[in-house]
């Protein structure tokens, strides 16, 4: 797929994380597109306004919004709500207006290996696959693992108390940093993946938490422990530490998957994206704890 002058690519989700990574990688790889930024608030990325991105105002929730701000545009890359239970009636609001605004093609970002998964986040991921599918727009999946940045506030609290817990005991965690998914997503809606394919997206090299105390320890240069609990025995701890039950027992539970392996995976078909490796686990950690 060419890119031109004349070619408009939005991102959704542009006040957040992945969303602003997302659209600067654009701006960079890209910069003869027109490159668009829908938010809800237009006021939380004025950053990205000034590097020439142009924002404008979308909300998964107000379709006449998303009809809006998806006039005129060729290709869309959907970063998925962080509004859990809520998802897939909003991702279905944006596919209709996609559908509506004759966009090209939908980048979707899901979950690694979601069909199969048995993380509580996975069936709304599924429903928004198979709506795009059905959809008959042109699409590609891009089923992410987990961030690094996931365990910043583990990694912060074992680099001051030596010690953090979990319940995934050798459960192996093929992590890339958000910035490699970002890049993944930018070089997909630019042409590096077809349209059609769904791509299973993970770090090069798994890891456990065990392997995490290991390198927080090798920052600090102090022992840290992981100290591994059962499933309920982690939600009593986080329900202890004031977690809401249900957070807490959602959070438990996908430690209980990720010891059958619902976030292992390869890393080649991210890198073949990106063009380089994943970021190390080391260089997160050391990123996160210098912050
Ligand atoms: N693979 C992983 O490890 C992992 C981890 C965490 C999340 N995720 C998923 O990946 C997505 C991107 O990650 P992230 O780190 O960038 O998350 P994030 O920083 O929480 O960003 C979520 C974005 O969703 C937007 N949003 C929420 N409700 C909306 C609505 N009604 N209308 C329009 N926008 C709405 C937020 O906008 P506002 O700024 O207006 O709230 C924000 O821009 C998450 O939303 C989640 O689905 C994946």
């Amino acid at each position: 797929m060419n890119v031109s002058p004349k070619t408009t690519i939005a991102v959704t989700g542009a006040s957040g994380q992945l969303g602003r990574l997302i659209l600067k990688d654009l701006r960079k790889a890209a910069p003869e597109a027109e490159v668009i930024g829908l938010l809800r608030d237009p006021g939380k990325a004025l950053d990205l306004a000034a590097l020439g991105v142009v924002l404008r105002k979308a909300d998964y929730e107000d379709p006449a919004s998303l009809n809006e701000a998806l006039r005129g545009v060729d290709r869309l890359v959907l970063v998925s709500s962080n509004e859990i239970g809520k998802r897939f009636a909003q991702h279905r609001n944006v596919i209709e207006a996609a559908k509506a605004a004759g966009v090209r093609l939908v980048v979707y970002t899901s979950l690694l290996h979601a069909p199969d998964s048995g993380l509580s986040l996975a069936p709304e991921h599924v429903q928004t696959e198979e709506a795009l599918k059905a959809s008959g727009l042109s699409y590609v999946i891009l089923r992410n693992g987990w961030y690094t940045e996931n365990y910043s506030d583990a990694i912060r609290q074992a680099s001051q108390t030596g010690e953090f817990a979990g319940a995934a005991g050798e459960g192996r965690i093929a992590s890339a940093a958000r910035a490699d998914y970002a890049l993944a997503a930018a070089q997909a809606v630019l042409g590096a993946a077809k349209p059609g394919e769904t791509l299973e997206l993970a770090g090069d090299r798994a890891w456990t938490l065990g392997d995490l105390a290991v390198e927080i320890a090798r920052f600090t240069g102090g022992p840290v422990v992981y100290k591994n609990l059962s499933v309920p025995k982690y939600a009593a701890l986080l329900k202890a530490f004031g977690l809401p039950e249900a957070v807490a027992d959602m959070l438990a539970g996908w430690e209980g998957e990720i010891v059958k392996g619902a976030l292992d995976g390869q890393g080649e078909t991210l890198r073949r994206l990106t063009g380089r490796p994943s970021t190390p686990l080391s260089e997160t950690v050391a990123q996160l704890l210098k912050a």
